[in-house]
């Protein structure tokens, strides 16, 4: 074997071995700490050397910060397993051509073969397909035995009038179809309290869960150095209120009010407490 042919031999070999070697060569970036680890969790029957285990992941990043990208190279990972079925959903045809597109771009960077292709669907010659639709396509149900599930922009899901909290009805739909084995990620920043993605942070009283139910990453857009300068444009463009909720992923208060109730009360001491009760 040439010399080009032993290095190309051995990156690949690195490739099959190594999650973070893998998630490089397909993003195109070294990959931050936090992605390797997004990427890394598997369901219990799947689990990677050092990765985390867990059915369900809910991502919670600050913008611009790589999410997309992450689960696109998720996606790629699940088109290597023979037969599965991984369906994306974002809440608008636009978002869910994002990332149609960038697992399109990434899967250019694998050996799989693509066998079909439809707008919506890629299949490959092992028979595993991806799927990516907006979470108003009438087609959203009915899918058999799907083995990944991914929810981008999951805060922004639409709602009806019917639920009382935002986006619950579209994921209590679409999560029977997951397989017993299979994995769902939740990613999003934070758009206000009232939804499914918000509850997989907070409590009843809006305070940070602390439970082991699902496996959360939490990261700002502050605390990467990458993205410093684009951050410190986002402040000098972005309203204080919106810079916390995009960057900082705070979760905030739904726009119908100013101030954030649970916040005020945070900081009220309890003699102080009259000033702000509780309704
Ligand atoms: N680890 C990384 N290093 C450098 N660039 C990266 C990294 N991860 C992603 N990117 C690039 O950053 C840009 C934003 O990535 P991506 O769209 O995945 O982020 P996002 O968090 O989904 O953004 P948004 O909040 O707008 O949906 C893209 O150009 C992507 O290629
Ligand atoms: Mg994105």
């Amino acid at each position: 074997m040439a010399f080009d042919g032993l290095i190309t031999w051995a990156e690949g070999l690195e490739r099959s071995l190594d999650a973070k070697a893998r998630l490089q060569h397909w993003m195109g970036h070294e990959p931050d700490s936090w992605q390797v680890e997004a990427f890394s969790v598997r369901p219990p029957a799947s689990a990677l050397p050092g990765g985390a285990v867990a059915s369900e992941v809910a991502m919670r990043v600050g913008r611009q910060s790589g999410k997309t990208s992450v689960l696109a190279a998720r996606c790629v990972e699940e088109l290597h397993v023979a037969e599965s079925l991984s369906l994306c959903i974002a809440p608008s045809e636009r978002q869910a051509k994002i990332i149609a597109r960038e697992v399109t771009r990434q899967l250019r960077r694998t050996d799989l073969v693509v066998t079909r292709s439809t707008l919506t669907e890629l299949e490959m010659s092992n028979g595993a397909r991806v799927i990516a639709l907006p979470s108003t396509s009438d087609t959203i149900r009915g899918f058999p035995s799907v083995s990944l599930l991914v929810i981008d922009e999951c805060a922004f899901l639409k709602g009806d009038d019917t639920e009382d909290v935002r986006g619950e009805a579209l994921i209590s739909g679409v999560l029977p179809m997951l397989t017993t084995q299979g994995q769902v990620y939740f990613s999003s920043t934070p758009a206000g309290k009232n939804n499914y993605f918000a509850r997989l942070f907070l409590d009843e009283n809006g305070r940070e869960r602390l439970d082991n139910d699902l496996h959360r990453i939490v990261v700002k857009g502050t605390e990467l150095p990458r993205l410093s300068e684009k951050v410190e444009r986002m402040r000098r463009t972005m309203s204080a209120t919106r810079f916390r909720q995009e960057i900082d992923v705070e979760m905030l208060s739904d726009g119908v009010s100013y101030f954030d109730i649970s916040a005020i009360e945070q900081a009220t001491n309890m003699q102080e407490g009259a000033i702000c009760p509780r309704m």
